[in-house]
């Protein structure tokens, strides 16, 4: 089966148009795509139009759009899912997080939707092959599960089901690079996908350790921010611990402390969301807000998301090119 080819792919059709599918429309409009959405909540139209106007700074900056103001124009309402998935060269389904809704929609998707066309699901939890039981064409539909907020993060885990053909991975990949998306492909699927797999595993020893009374939210944090994030940021947590070793990297580590770190695995937490540790998670909280409201500091985020990303970007990471090891000692000798 021949799969409709990337440069035929203009017009993009959003299934949802909550914080996710708003995130989707404001990067495929900077990216010059025709965007057609189908929500049917009240207000939806001029929630999605406020949410893409309030991602374009961060478009702009991030050089994703070259528009000054967002393309409304090639922005179309649909009258229903079907009218959507009609117009559309490629779905992407960002309905909320349950089978029963996303069996429905996706249903009605694939039931119009011409057959060389890719489905793809936002969803954060839910496998794909569970999603493409409900599907005539099983074999478009994959997962391209992005991060918040979606027009800044630049991952997206593509998630292959039992029946996904592999020249759907690989146009979906593909699709995703264009939108200036970084992709990462699971080789199975697995409750959570990856990146909330690592995500709640070091969420719940946070937890743990706030619970237990071992520091302050102020100080968890800050030994993310001071500590592991700024390393986990430049290079992931796999490639820290094979440095970690020094010169004799992992294979050192392994000789030495192999039996060292299955001790401290053992001992960490397994927290429950007793009303207890709930508590101490709201005044974690409240106390880490420092009497500001959410809303700012999720636009502080934003805002230095975009300056991390900008650097980033001109600043490849080594690995993509080991000649690039020596870039940081260029610089150092520039300034
Ligand atoms: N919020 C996140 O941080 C995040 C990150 C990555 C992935 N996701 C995934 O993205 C998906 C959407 O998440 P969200 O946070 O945007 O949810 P949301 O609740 O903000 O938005 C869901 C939208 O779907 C609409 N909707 C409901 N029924 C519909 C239907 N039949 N047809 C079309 N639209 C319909 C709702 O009106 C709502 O606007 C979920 O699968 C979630 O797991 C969320």
């Amino acid at each position: 089966m021949t799969l409709l080819a990337l440069e035929n792919i203009r017009v993009a059709g959003l299934a949802g148009a909550g914080s996710v599918g708003t995130a989707w429309a404001a990067l495929m409009l900077a990216k010059d795509m025709k965007v057609v959405v189908y929500d049917p909540s009240e207000g939806a139209a001029e929630r999605l139009r406020a949410g893409v106007e309030a991602a374009w700074p961060a478009l702009r900056a991030l050089g994703s759009a070259n528009q000054a103001h967002p393309p409304f124009e090639a922005l179309r309402f649909a009258a229903s899912l079907e009218d959507m998935a009609r117009q559309s060269d490629i779905v992407q389904e960002n309905v909320a997080e349950a089978l029963e809704v996303k069996r429905d929609v996706i249903a009605k998707i694939d039931s119009v939707l011409a057959s060389d066309r890719l489905i793809l699901s936002s969803s954060g939890g839910v496998p794909p092959s569970q999603l493409q039981a409900f599907c005539s064409h099983p074999e478009r539909l994959l997962l391209g599960h992005p991060f918040h907020p979606a027009y800044i993060v630049p991952l997206v885990e593509v998630v292959a089901g039992e029946k996904t053909l592999p020249a759907a991975v690989t146009l979906a990949r593909r699709f995703y690079e264009k939108l200036g998306k970084h992709p990462i492909t699971l080789q199975k699927e697995m409750t959570g996908h990856l990146s909330n797999r690592l995500q709640f595993a070091l969420l719940r020893e946070a937890i743990y350790c706030l619970s237990e009374g071992v520091a302050s939210a102020d100080d968890i944090d800050a030994a993310m921010r001071f500590g592991l994030g700024p390393r986990w940021a430049v290079m992931g947590p796999l490639m820290t611990f094979n440095l970690a070793g020094g010169d004799g990297g992992i294979e050192q580590i392994l000789a030495r402390f192999r039996t060292d770190v299955e001790g401290w695995w053992s001992s960490l937490g397994q927290p429950s969301l007793t009303p207890e540790v709930c508590d101490s998670l709201k005044a974690g909280a409240q106390l880490l807000r420092k009497g500001r409201s959410n809303a700012e500091w999720s636009a502080w985020r934003d805002r230095e998301l975009v300056d991390f990303l900008s650097y980033r970007n001109a600043h490849p990471y080594a690995g993509d090119d080991p000649a690039n090891l020596g870039a940081g000692a260029a610089r150092e000798v520039a300034r």
